[in-house]
């Protein structure tokens, strides 16, 4: 039996009632056998991108986030789409995560999730997502992707309750996730 997969969860929204956040608790909650998923929920102590200060060493919460980053077999972000992009907060933790050295994201199997009330999903902050990832190599499963559209009708109190969309993160989303991390390990 293969050792478990410790995958990092990370959540680019800050709202009580997110949906994105429920999604990855869901996902959380349902992970396959084989893999754990631990989300993280500091994302929102982290300060406003500063080269002043990072040269003066990464704040704590910072090089908590980088280690938890290189020390995961994968990575788990969901996040909303915010005017058709990535949200300022998930961009600026990438920014910070992201400088060197030992950048965390090159090499680091990486799964995508959004949540939006719009018929698109969040499809756009996915791609903007995406085009960050190749400059930093991280390496995102193409397909399955997960882009829940009217998320106001799939989720009830903090809860997916749509069972078309809750099977599929657990049943396929998760499953391929976790092949596609193994793949990676060679
Ligand atoms: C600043 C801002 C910009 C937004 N822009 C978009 C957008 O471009 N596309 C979209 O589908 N929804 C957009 N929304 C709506 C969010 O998708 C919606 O609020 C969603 O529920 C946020 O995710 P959450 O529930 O995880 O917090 C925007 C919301 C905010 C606050």
């Amino acid at each position: 039996m293969a050792e478990t997969l410790n995958v990092l969860g990370l959540c680019g929204s800050l709202r009580r009632g997110s949906f994105n956040r429920a999604a990855l608790d869901f996902a959380a909650e349902n992970a396959p056998e084989g893999m754990e998923i631990q989300t993280w929920p500091r994302l929102g102590e982290i300060p406003p991108y500063n080269e002043d200060i990072r040269e003066k060493g990464f704040p704590p919460v910072v090089e908590e986030l980088r280690n938890r980053i290189k020390e995961a077999d994968g990575l788990l972000i969901a996040t909303p789409e915010y005017n058709y992009s990535v949200p300022g907060l998930l961009k600026n933790a990438i920014d910070w995560a992201s400088r060197p050295p030992e950048q965390p994201f090159k090499g680091k199997p990486i799964a995508l999730m959004s949540a939006s009330m719009s018929g698109f999903g969040g499809a756009r902050a996915h791609y903007h997502l995406r085009q960050v990832f190749v400059f930093l190599d991280g390496l995102v499963m193409n397909v399955p992707e997960v882009m829940i559209a009217s998320a106001q009708d799939r989720f009830e109190e903090g809860k997916l309750i749509h069972d078309e969309t809750r099977s599929f993160i657990a049943g396929d989303f998760l499953p391929a996730f976790a092949d596609w991390i193994r793949a990676r390990q060679g």
